[in-house]
């Protein structure tokens, strides 16, 4: 699918932001191991979200869709059924990780596959906790899809992540559940913490210790009901647009802004961008919040500084750093990037992929091992950008389009409808 996008005179609007992907499995898979229903609100219509309501209906739930909200039906913490065949995780590397955490401490084996950019991704980092719990995890060429979990007795753990993922350690967090001893993960540096927050507002015995997320054997958990926010990671790409268009101004509602989210407006407002909103600062280090907040989002077009971000920031901004490359290109001054090897097993080797795309538009940027450097030239010019079959890369290429002088065709734009399926509408909204 070739999509033209033209340069874009101002943009100005008012939006929801599209449910966010994270929450949105998270509510589902915790919602499928409660013993009561769970009504989830505002949950993310997407390629992705789909695809977790599919794997949970292959594990015995039952999954209703109401005209306003879904309705989950599982069969307990314990409950897991056996999978007829492969579970299809589909282009999810949130399911394909968080699900076998669940699994592995249940009685029976589970295989678990996805389409070709999934069998790219890791499941080692999964694999080796779990295996040191007592599950067994055989994965193609010991590291990737299709990949089987052998359900077993869980004993104890101490974990130190050697990657900040919130995907591994929300794992590790699940399988603690089931786990006869305690299960204790230490983050080299903060990531996303929904788990978390999900896990302790559904009665888990969850905690925080001296920079540990400690999870004690849980009986059951008790939902009841979920409203879904809208996703930052989505509404980054209409933030970018609306920064980069002269003239623009835009209003997002009933945005997340858990501060594990929000790395992307602070880096933002460091290369001068004006977003106005409620921002959420990091709680106390033993809290765990249990709401999500969200905010209004006010955002207006304006000049940009380059800027560098280290390591501490990636996990904190990590889908956004192609857009931090985005704007750098536009900015006065560098932009590096640093610490962000993990781009490169994301849906796409997203270091090549940003560096391939915004090369061909004009961009001036460099790959490094773990992340870019970019010169800004105060704008670019256009031409084609492949997405490789990504949806950030494709939503990308669009807002380029938007902002550039000549205008961009975007290749493999379906791509967007894994995490937002409405973009395109959105911005014919805005235009
Ligand atoms: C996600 C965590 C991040 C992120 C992904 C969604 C999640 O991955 O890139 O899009 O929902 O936990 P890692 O935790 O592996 O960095």
């Amino acid at each position: 699918m070739r999509t033209r996008f033209e340069p874009a005179a101002r943009l100005r609007g008012d939006l929801v932001a599209p449910p966010d992907k994270s929450i949105s499995h998270r509510a589902a898979l915790l919602a499928a191991m409660c013993a009561e229903p769970v009504h989830v609100r505002n949950y993310l219509d997407a390629g992705d979200t789909n695809s977790t309501l599919d794997a949970l209906r292959a594990v015995g739930a039952l999954v209703e869709a109401r005209p306003d909200q879904i309705v989950i039906r599982g069969g307990g913490l314990r409950g897991a059924a056996p999978a007829d065949a492969p579970i299809d995780v589909g282009n999810s590397g949130t399911l394909m990780r968080l699900l076998p955490g669940w699994l592995a401490g249940q009685e029976g084996s589970w295989t678990l596959d996805g389409d070709e950019s999934i069998r790219r991704r890791p499941v080692d980092r999964i694999a080796e906790p779990l295996r040191m719990l007592g599950a067994r995890v055989d994965a193609t060429n010991g590291r990737f899809p299709p990949f089987t979990v052998h359900g077993a007795r869980l004993g104890s753990l101490d974990y130190e992540l050697p990657v900040a993922s919130a995907q591994v350690k929300s794992c590790v967090l699940l399988a603690g559940l089931l786990s006869l001893g305690e299960v204790a993960v230490a983050e080299p540096r903060p990531s996303r913490d929904h788990t978390e927050r999900l896990l302790a507002r559904a009665g888990a015995g969850v905690s925080r210790d001296d920079g540990r997320i400690v999870v004690a054997r849980t009986d059951e958990l008790e939902l009841d009901e979920i409203t879904v926010p809208g996703d930052l990671s989505s509404a980054a790409f209409l933030i970018a647009a609306g920064v980069l268009v002269p003239g623009s101004r835009l209003l997002l509602r009933d945005v997340g802004v858990n501060w594990t989210r929000t790395g992307f407006l602070r880096i933002l407002e460091r290369m001068g961008g004006v977003v106005v909103g409620d921002f959420e600062s990091p709680p106390p280090p033993r809290e765990i919040p249990t709401e999500e907040p969200v905010s209004e989002l006010d955002v207006r077009a304006g000049p940009l500084v380059g800027t560098v971000v280290e390591a501490d920031e990636v996990p904190l901004a990590i889908d956004e750093l192609p857009l931090v490359a985005l704007l750098g290109c536009f900015a006065e001054g560098d932009t590096i990037v640093r610490g962000a090897g993990e781009l490169r097993v994301k849906e796409s080797d997203r270091i090549a992929a940003v560096v391939e795309g915004l090369r061909a538009l004009g961009g001036e940027i460099e790959p490094t091992e773990d992340g870019f450097a970019v010169s800004g030239t105060g704008g670019l010019q256009g031409g084609v950008l492949d997405s490789h079959g990504d949806h950030r890369v494709a939503m990308l290429g669009a807002v380029a389009g938007l902002a550039s002088r000549e205008g961009v065709t975007v290749l493999g734009m379906d791509a967007a409808a894994i995490s937002y399926p409405l973009f395109l509408e959105h911005l014919g909204t805005l235009a």
